[in-house]
């Protein structure tokens, strides 16, 4: 049977403040599903995040260094005008917990009635990442605590420059 489908282009967006191991996971396995993947990042407007996004930029973009199909960009705005406006047919996210299912359906819903060409395809958080987020490493450090296990070597390595009390 042949089959004439466009390429699947996806996004996986997110804050990525810091990218962590789970991140690392799901964008590996997803691109091994897509044609293409953009790594989104959300210019967002948190106060006080703990890289800025061109340190997220940098950061990503050396651990998906290995991965030929997947690139790191920026977005602002509606999810769903960047997907418009890249051609993406899919939208990629996580889900690690029953406790994610509530929001990730809201926005998978929500972004489903305003552009329906974009579909949000789910992977499941491998198990031995399933606790870990962001939020929880961010508190971690500004607590002075060591998140080191929990994000991709060079992360780590960022956030030991940056909170050297951390040693
Ligand atoms: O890393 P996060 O915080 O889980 O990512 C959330 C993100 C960036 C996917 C979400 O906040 C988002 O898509 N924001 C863009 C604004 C938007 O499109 N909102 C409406 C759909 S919920």
């Amino acid at each position: 049977m042949t089959r004439n489908r466009r390429p699947l282009v996806a996004i996986y967006p997110g804050s990525f403040d810091p990218l962590t191991n789970g991140h690392l996971d799901l964008i590996s396995r997803g691109g091994s599903l897509v044609d293409h993947l953009i790594v989104a990042i959300l210019q967002n407007t948190e106060k006080q995040p703990l890289f800025t996004i061109d340190e997220r930029i940098g950061m990503i973009r050396e651990a998906v260094a290995g991965l030929n199909n997947v690139e790191v960009d920026t977005f602002e705005g509606l999810l769903v005008d960047y997907a418009a406006r890249r051609g993406a047919n899919a939208i990629l996210r996580g889900i690690r917990a029953v406790s994610d299912y509530e929001t990730e359906l809201q926005m998978a819903l929500l972004n489903r009635r305003m552009r329906p060409e974009t579909e949000t395809i789910f992977l499941m958080a491998r198990e031995e990442y399933s606790f870990i987020s962001s939020r929880m490493i961010k508190e971690i450090i500004t607590l002075g605590g060591d998140a080191g296990s929990f994000v991709p070597a060079n992360v780590a390595n960022r956030l030991r420059a940056k909170f050297p009390a951390l040693g």
